[in-house]
């Protein structure tokens, strides 16, 4: 079998060691990273080699781990000067030791000393798991990622991660190793004088294997949940709708009191809103409507009736991280919409919610609402089957619901394509008098409005089972890598 010269030198090399890392047969052959890697694949392909690929971690000190190993750590060095001696005030040895604050922390929390009225009494100070991890680093050992992790949770050693490739012969490399290896005489280079000069008709040229394994590159990319929101806001704008904006921290008059959601309701308690601590409370508040919503709150409209329970400007004025973008609604229908009028937005929210597959503590949702003459169920039913639709979801169902604010009202369910089970992707109805009246909406008008959660939305289309996997810490970044952009 002819092979190129690496290709041959490479196995060669592999026929006396039989598996060596890609880094040891670069340096015992002497040949460039780029050219050797391209060789073993090819050998890989040719079923001479096989290769594995692996990453694992290596750890370099940092300017504080390398002048600890010179030094001693901190600790160490203070329970020297303590040790020996009939306890030492902690005022002596903050003139001895310079990193006096570390090094303290550190005897306390490894229960070297006892501290006693301001007096240090030295105990037992066995080596500790950073000395022993420092020491490897400094005879030149690798360690495991367990032992590192005291030195990174220090920072005195920071982690990087290396690609590995192994390459071991096969029985068929080891066959033609043992038949004479035949150098292939071919060039893969083209030059311009070759053409020039007619030279070429004289060369043989190597052929090119497009089958081979390559090396994947990750480039950036936008991640799928911001890809979907951005397809959101322009399915939205293609339905005719205007974007609402607004502030992510806001008064609870907003969030709440617009709402017609008593001020003892369960959901206003502290342990399901972020309060914000400084500032506590909005500036202030329109006079006119705050007046509007009192009134509403304690009277009702029509003859229906308020709520029993007092109503409190500065309990309206809190200042919370907002759990619905429906005070973006009650902002701009309240500073003066003319019918018909529809407005949207794809932003955050925050709820002092449980972890689970399907809850985060903040999460987009889709807000919206339409005002106009005549508006019934039917045209909130119709706008979801549309805007559904528009993302291949067409097996809605819809469950009578309770919200303070609207009548009626309905929870929207789609069935999740991997588990078959109905998931809740959203909450609608339509707006009460006791909310639009005291905003001047006026008596001739309907308004639907919705809330929908954009990351159920992802698991449907997607077909996520836990949205973990998609956004926050525990993130799995080998599916966000890979998933196809379905929008752009
Ligand atoms: N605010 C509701 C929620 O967060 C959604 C909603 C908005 C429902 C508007 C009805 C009308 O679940």
């Amino acid at each position: 079998m002819n092979l190129s010269r690496n290709e041959a030198s490479i196995l060669e090399a592999l026929s006396e060691t039989r598996e060596t890392t890609i880094e040891s047969l670069i340096e015992e052959i002497d040949i460039a990273r780029g050219p050797a890697e391209q060789a073993a694949r090819e050998l890989a392909g040719k079923e001479l080699v096989e290769l594995s690929e692996d990453s694992r971690n290596i750890y370099e000190l940092t300017d504080e781990g390398e002048k600890y190993i010179e030094d001693g750590l901190p600790e160490r060095r203070a329970f020297e000067y303590i040790m020996g001696k009939n306890g030492v005030s902690i005022d002596e040895l903050r003139e001895e030791i310079e990193e006096f604050d570390i090094a303290i922390g550190h005897m306390k929390r490894k229960n070297w000393i006892d501290i006693d009225n301001g007096y240090i009494e030295a105990g037992e100070a066995p080596r500790s798991n950073e000395e022993e991890a420092l020491d490897k680093i400094d005879r030149g050992m690798d360690l495991g990622d367990d032992e590192a992790g005291s030195l990174i949770d220090r920072n005195l050693a920071d982690s990087k991660k290396i690609r590995e490739i192994t390459l071991r012969i096969t029985e068929k490399g080891s066959e033609v190793v043992a038949e004479g290896l035949e150098i292939d005489s071919a060039t893969s280079r083209l030059t311009h004088e070759m053409l020039a000069e007619g030279s070429w008709k004289e060369y043989e040229f190597s052929h090119y294997n497009v089958e081979a394994e390559s090396e994947e590159i990750h480039g950036g990319k936008v991640h799928i949940l911001r890809q979907l929101a951005d397809r959101v806001k322009k399915v939205f704008i293609s339905m005719g709708f205007e974007e609402m904006e607004g502030p992510h921290v806001d008064s609870e008059f907003y969030i709440n009191d617009c709402l017609f959601m008593p001020q003892d309701h369960p959901a206003r308690t502290h342990w399901d809103k972020f309060l914000v601590e400084e500032p506590s409370h909005i500036d202030s508040l329109p006079e006119d409507l705050v007046e509007n919503i009192r009134d509403t709150h304690l009277e009702g409209v029509d003859e229906g009736e308020g709520y029993h329970s007092e109503w409190s400007e500065d309990v309206a004025r809190l200042l919370n991280l907002r759990g619905h973008t429906t005070s973006l609604s009650m902002r701009y229908i309240s500073g003066g919409v003319e019918p018909p009028a529809k407005y949207f937005s794809v932003d955050k929210v925050y709820r002092n919610d449980t972890l689970d597959p399907t809850h985060l503590l903040e999460f987009f949702q889709i807000e919206g609402w339409v005002m106009a003459k005549d508006l019934s169920v039917r045209d909130l039913m119709g706008t979801f089957d549309e805007f559904y639709s528009r993302f291949g979801i067409t097996d809605l169902e819809f469950k009578p619901h309770y919200n303070p604010y609207t009548e009626p009202s309905f929870e929207i369910f789609g069935d999740h394509p991997e588990t078959g089970e109905m998931i809740e992707i959203g909450n609608s109805g339509m707006f009460r008098r006791e909310v639009l009246d005291p905003l001047g909406v006026d008596r001739d008008v309907e308004v639907i409005a919705w809330g929908l959660a954009l990351e159920r939305l992802l698991m449907l289309i997607y077909g996520f089972e836990d949205i973990r996997d998609v956004h926050g810490t525990l993130c799995d970044l080998k599916l966000l890598r890979e998933v196809p952009e379905l929008w752009r």
